[in-house]
This record gives structure tokens, sequence and C-alpha cells, in this order.
């Protein structure tokens, strides 16, 4: 077979520009490599454009219309008059446009080559793009993930939508059923309710956001209950159709109907088609099959992000990329350990995790082998001033570091940064317990969590 001109001969050439593939293109280029970066959309990927970004802002609004709804108990008289769909949106385009401006700029000033269109591997070291060749020393696969449909539920935009339409409704609802009650479907299930809609969420498993501590699952499922959210777990959708008025949704034991249905029953890999698989990359259930330095079985062929198993999430992208970048330039990164990378679910209250939940760690080290201590929010001033409920939960390993930091409660999500550290480093209770923190903030909670696990509880009881 003839080959395709090759019109460029670099040091990398990257497959998808989202977050793993522009990261480890902006570091392979820091790191004096020559790049080509290939994107068929627009630069910044599923995060930057129908994920954590936008859907982010709106849960923003979300928090401000609650907070209009809320205000009397704060003595403040406001009234909540409704939610404009169209400037929602616009909100979050504006932001998601700014962005995308930075980030566009910032790959051409490092002198990366972008190359817009839909590449395929042709060859282990070839991406092809509208019949021209990119030669690379290496090839980063980096394509990404789109929302994984079911059998039979056919998604038509309007009625039943995946979370790429559900970010753009307008106008909308008055009601909606949630498919899913993972990270996605929490997270609008959340916002939906605080714009005013009536929301119903179906989970097949027995809990809410089912990977986290069964302790975050049922506080996240109660505080939902308390605003009025309608959980359904232990519910599988059978069946799912767009109807005259809206859609009709069948569990084992129920007919539900609303005015939208919204899939959130994970993301699939992008590989299809693309190649991969002629080329001896290995795929496992669509996903790219790596060791634990992201390369595949081919020779100078690494894969990152979504495509890889584990973690969807698009800082985990960004260290891949880096990672990857790295050792193409010849340094010797440390691994990522999967299980410190952290976890957010934005919805109201947040959950957010890093390291491992109690009952992982009762499996592997025996119950007698761990502790937890769990500190109510309640015990926290500026909780308490925000009236929010939650905790703090620590896993320890008994004379050991902690293995685990599970938290819920509003804005709880930025608390993640230390306990990511306290498990990053392996610290135990005892070498927190010393650290002052600032009060009065919500961080005091964590610290407050290490003082009584180290067996010097201030402000709890022992
Ligand atoms: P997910 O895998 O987190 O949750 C999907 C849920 O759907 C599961 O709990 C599953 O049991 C349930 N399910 C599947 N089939 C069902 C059926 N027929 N009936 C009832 N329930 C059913 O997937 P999700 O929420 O779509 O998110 C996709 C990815 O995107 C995740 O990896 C997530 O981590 C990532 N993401 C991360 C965010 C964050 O970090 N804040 C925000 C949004 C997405």
């Amino acid at each position: 077979m003839a080959q395709p001109p090759v019109d460029s001969d670099v040091d990398v050439v990257i497959l998808g520009a989202g977050s793993g593939g522009y990261a480890c293109a902006l570091r392979a280029a820091q790191l004096g490599l020559s790049v080509v970066l290939v994107e068929q959309d627009k630069l910044g990927g599923t995060c930057l454009h129908v994920g954590c970004i936008p859907t982010k802002a709106l849960l923003h609004a979300a928090e401000l219309a609650d907070g209009a709804r809320e205000s009397e108990q704060f003595g403040v008289r406001a009234t909540f008059e409704g939610v404009d769909a169209d400037r929602v949106v616009a909100y979050a385009d504006g932001v998601v446009g700014r962005l995308h401006k930075g980030l566009t700029g910032l790959i051409g000033s490092r002198g990366i080559t972008v190359v817009s269109g839909a590449g395929t591997l042709t060859g282990p070291h070839e991406v092809t793009v509208d019949g021209t060749a990119y030669r690379g020393r290496n090839v980063v696969l980096a394509t990404g993930s789109e929302p994984r449909l079911l059998p039979g539920i056919e998604v038509d935009g309007t009625r039943i939508l995946t979370s790429d339409h559900a970010l753009r409704l307008d106008p909308l609802p008055s009601s909606a059923i949630v498919l899913g009650g993972g990270v996605i479907g929490c997270e609008f299930a959340s916002l939906w309710r605080s714009f005013g809609i009536e929301v119903t969420v179906v989970e097949a498993l027995p809990r809410l956001v089912p990977p986290e501590d069964a302790a975050s699952s049922a506080a996240l499922q109660r505080a939902f209950r308390k605003r009025g959210i309608d959980v359904r777990t232990g519910a599988t959708v059978e069946s799912a159709k767009a109807t005259d008025t809206g859609v009709e949704v069948v569990t084992g034991d129920a007919t539900l109907t609303a005015d939208v249905l919204l899939v959130a029953v994970g993301r699939a890999p992008r590989t299809e088609g693309l190649g991969y698989a002629e080329q001896g990359v290995t795929l496992e259930r669509g996903f790219v099959v790596v060791d634990e330095r992201c390369a595949t079985g081919v020779d100078g062929v690494w894969a990152v992000g979504d495509i890889v198993p584990g973690l969807q999430l698009a800082h985990r992208g960004f260290q891949q990329g880096i990672y990857v970048a790295e050792q193409i330039a010849g340094l010797v990164p440390r691994p990522i350990d999967e299980r410190g990378i952290p976890r957010v679910t934005y919805s109201r209250p947040e959950v957010a995790s890093v390291g491992i939940t109690e009952e992982q760690a009762v499996a592997e080290h025996g119950a007698d082998g761990v502790r937890t201590l769990t500190y109510d929010l309640a015990g926290n001033g500026r909780s308490q001033i925000l009236k929010t409920q939650g905790f703090v939960k620590l896993v320890r390993k008994v004379d050991g570091p902690v293995l685990g930091i599970h938290l819920v409660g509003d804005r709880v999500g930025e608390l993640i940064g230390e306990a990511q550290l306290i498990y990053g480093w392996e610290a135990h209770p005892e070498d927190v317990a010393p650290l002052v923190h600032a009060h009065p903030t919500q961080n005091e909670a964590l610290g407050e969590a290490h003082l009584a696990l180290a067996g010097k509880p201030l402000h709890t009881h022992d």
C-alpha cells in the first residue's frame, strides 16, 4: 500500500487536545521536544467545553439561586424570582470562552504545532489527518471519552439527554429524571433542584456515588431527600422513551414520567475506528491497556486520560500527560498513585475524598488493623456560619498513616488539597495534629479530626 506523504518528523505526535493531550504537549514542549498536537474539535476537550468547567459554572449559579431563596435565614431580604436559562448558559459560555482563549494562546506560545482535523493511527509512529501523515518518535493517544448510551434508550437531545445537552437546556424543564446516581447524575440533580426543577434520581446500585465511602453516600442521600430530590436507589431503569409531552421511564416497580431524562451512566472511551487495534494496541472493553508507565505494548505508543482504565478525571489526565512527556524526554518521574488522586462531586452538599474507603481498608488490613474517626461539621464554626452539615471521616492504619479522607458538606471540595497532601505524604494523624489551622475555617475540621484521631481531641468529646 502506498504510504501517504510524510510532512512532519517530530519527537511527539499527540492525538487529542483534551486535558491529557494538551498537558502532555505543554510539558513536552517545555522540555525542548518538538510536538504536533492533533485535535478535531476545540483545544481543551471535554473538561473545558462540556465537562468540568461549564458544569461548575452552572453549579455556582445554582448556589446563588439557593442563596437568594434561603437568604431570610440570615436576616437578608431577597426574593428568588427564577432562573434565566439563556443567561446562565451565556455566563458559563463566557467562562469557557476566556479559558479557551488563554489555553489557545498558551499552546501557541510554546511552539506546538496544532493540526485541526480527525486523526487516525496509521502506523505505530504515525498519525494521519486528512491524508497527511505526521510521524513522531513517540505517539500519545489521548482521544478521551463520550457519554455512554444504553441500548434501547434513544437520545434525541431534547427529551432524552446526555450531559452535553443538559448543559444548554433552554427553557428549563419543570421536572427531570436522572438515570444514574454517579458523579454526573448527582451534580445535575443538585443544580436542577436548586433551579426549582422536580428531580428524581434512579440508581441501580444500593447507594448514590457508589465508589465513595458508604458514610458519604448515606449523607448525600439524606441531604438530597431533605432538598426534595426523589432518590431511588437499587432501581434499574429497564426502558425509557420520549412521549408527546415528555419522557416515560420504567424501573423494576414503577413507571415514572417527567419533562426530560438525563442519561448519566458513565463515559465510554473514544477508541473505536481510530486504528489503535490495527496497530497492535491492546483494547479491553474499549479502553487502552497500559502499564504503570502509561505505555501501551507498542514501542513508542503511549496512552493517557479517559481512554485508560481508572478514574476519568481531568486532573488525572493532566498528570498522566505530564508523566508521559517527562518519560519521553528521558526523565524518570514517579509513577502516579491512583489512590492519591483527589475526587470531588460538586453537588450540594459536596462530597470529596482521597485514598481508600473504610470498607477497602478493612479488606486490606482487617477490622483490627484499621481505625476511623468521624468529626461532625456541627462542631466547626465556619460550617455553622454557612449552615451546612456534614463531616470529615478519617481512615487510618493502626499505628500507621492516614489511608483515606472523606468529606461531606458545602464547599468541602476546597479542603481536598490538604487532605491530598496528608495522604500523599503518608502522614500519621500525629504528624498533622501539631499543624495550626486558621480559625474560623472549614479547614479546621480537618485539623480537629486529626487531633482527635491522634488522641488529643480539642472540641470533641473523648
Ligand atoms: P458513573 O460511572 O460515575 O455513574 C454512573 C451510575 O449509573 C453508576 O452508579 C451506575 O450504577 C448507574 N447505572 C448504570 N446503568 C443504570 C441503569 N440501567 N439504571 C440505573 N442506574 C444505572 O458515571 P457518570 O456519573 O456518568 O460520570 C462519568 C465519568 O465522568 C465518571 O468517571 C466521573 O468521575 C466523571 N466526572 C467527574 C466529575 C467530577 O470530578 N466532579 C464530574 C462529572 C463527571
